[in-house]
């Protein structure tokens, strides 16, 4: 797991390795320095009771943005919020310039980098975007994998460009 790569993916790694049914519960975004980036938008949609997804927009404004690094960490709710297993760092860079590399990683990603504006090697401009990423599509993913201890999770990813931490996201999520 120490070479993952990407960033929402991860989400869908947890996923993989988690329970029957998944549903999203809320998303939460942060941006820790807004001279760097900005969330346009991040939010939860639920179309109907079957069709909800999430779809965030962080707009840079240093651009080119050659270095970034990914910090996962997983965690469940106890009384609060504890960690809980995963706790990751990943080179974004690095995994983009050679997926290939990395099969495991490619695996994941492929699977989520349809639904992103991100599946190509650094630098990044503009805006960075992942549009509609549904719960369907997580529970489908999420069906290949051995089961996991029903709960309320929360996925924190910080997003850390040239060594400073820049945003986080964290994503809210019950599991069935
Ligand atoms: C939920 O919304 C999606 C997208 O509009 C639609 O394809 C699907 O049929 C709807 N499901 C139900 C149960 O209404
Ligand atoms: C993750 O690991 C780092 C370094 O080992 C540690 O400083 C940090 O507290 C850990 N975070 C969580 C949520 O476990
Ligand atoms: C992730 O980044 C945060 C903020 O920089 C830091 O507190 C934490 O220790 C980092 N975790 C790991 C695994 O590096
Ligand atoms: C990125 O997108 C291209 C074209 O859509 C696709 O061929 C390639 O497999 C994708 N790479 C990843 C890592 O998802």
């Amino acid at each position: 797991m120490s070479h993952a790569g990407g960033v929402l993916f991860l989400l869908i790694v947890v996923s993989y390795e988690v329970a029957s049914k998944v549903e999203f519960t809320n998303i939460v975004c942060t941006s820790l320095d807004k001279e760097f980036s900005e969330f346009e938008y991040c939010y939860l949609k639920s179309v109907n009771r079957t069709y909800k997804y999430v779809s965030v927009k962080s707009k840079l404004y240093q651009t080119p943005v050659t270095k970034v690094k990914v910090n996962f960490s997983l965690y469940k709710r106890f009384n609060g919020y504890r960690p809980f297993m995963y706790n990751i760092t990943v080179d974004a860079c690095r995994f983009l310039k050679n997926p290939k590399s990395n099969p495991v990683t490619l695996f994941f990603f492929s699977s989520f980098a349809e639904f992103s504006n991100f599946n190509h090697s650094c630098p990044f401009n503009g805006a960075l975007f992942l549009e509609k990423l549904s719960t369907e599509f997580v529970n489908h993913q999420a069906t290949k994998v051995l089961p996991f201890p029903e709960g309320d999770y929360m996925i924190e990813i910080n997003w850390i460009a040239y060594d400073i931490n820049r945003a986080v996201i964290k994503f809210y999520l019950t599991l069935s």
